[in-house]
């Protein structure tokens, strides 16, 4: 049986979404993380909740030539990977169900984090994953303890929902701490406002996304980059 994730994204309005995503609907945000990566030295990715595999078509304006492999949850998303990319390969599922057979250069998680109480697994199974870069998103809010309350904080689709996570200063703080033990850690962060679907309590007012570069052969540290707000998105 399809689990509440699958069948959230699976709902034919939400899989047109992202059937269709153009290289130019990828925003600033996502773009300079990717500025910071070594092309020449990346020759597999690795996409979890990779919807119909578009991020391949933004890697290969970086020159990128190597091999993809997306994972979703969404069988209809599966299906439009494997008909518009069917020399990728792409595999049905939850990410955290499945072992990789092999470690990948960059391992991305866009549009993911936000909506996955299991995060810090699965940024622990990404870097399990990657031999070399691991780029995510979440958003951060100036809150006293992290929200996590699928009851309190979600989205909700067509009668189905799925928990929204917003991480406390504090704990993305250490997040970012722990990731710099690792390698490099570039981020980059903006305000954003809460879309149609998303239900949050009153006192979480505004939140800001983030999004993380990870880079296992820099030096260990933090860099945080400074983009134009108005090139980002939600
Ligand atoms: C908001 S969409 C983002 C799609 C794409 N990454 C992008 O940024 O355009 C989230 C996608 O992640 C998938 N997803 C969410 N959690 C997942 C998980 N644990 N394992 C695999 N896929 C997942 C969903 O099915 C959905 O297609």
């Amino acid at each position: 049986m399809m689990s509440v994730a699958g069948t959230y994204y699976n709902s034919a309005e939400m899989v047109e979404r992202f059937r269709d995503k153009s290289v130019s609907q990828f925003f600033r945000s996502e773009t300079a993380l990717l500025e910071r990566i070594a092309w020449s030295e990346v020759n597999s990715c690795l996409d979890v909740g990779c919807a119909a595999g578009r991020f391949l078509g933004l890697l290969r304006h970086y020159g990128f030539a190597g091999t993809y492999t997306g994972i979703d949850l969404a069988p209809s998303n599966i299906a439009n990977g494997r008909a518009a990319y069917p020399e990728a390969a792409f595999i049905l599922g939850d990410a955290l169900t499945i072992t990789p057979d092999r470690r990948s250069s960059l391992v991305n998680a866009t549009g993911i984090i936000q909506n996955e109480l299991r995060y810090l697994a699965l940024l622990d199974w990404m870097c399990a994953a990657s031999d070399r870069y691991v780029m995510f998103d979440l958003k951060v809010a100036n809150i006293p303890t992290t929200l996590n309350d699928p009851d309190k904080a979600y989205c909700a689709w067509e009668g189905h929902r799925i928990p929204v996570l917003c991480l406390s200063e504090a704990d993305f703080a250490a997040l970012l701490g722990d990731l710099a033990k690792k390698g490099h850690v570039h981020y980059l962060r903006y305000p954003t406002p809460f879309n149609a679907e998303t239900t949050v309590p009153d006192w979480l007012s505004s939140w800001e996304s983030v999004g993380v570069l990870l880079d296992m052969n820099g030096p260990a540290g933090i860099s945080h980059i400074e983009i134009d707000a108005a090139g980002s998105k939600g």
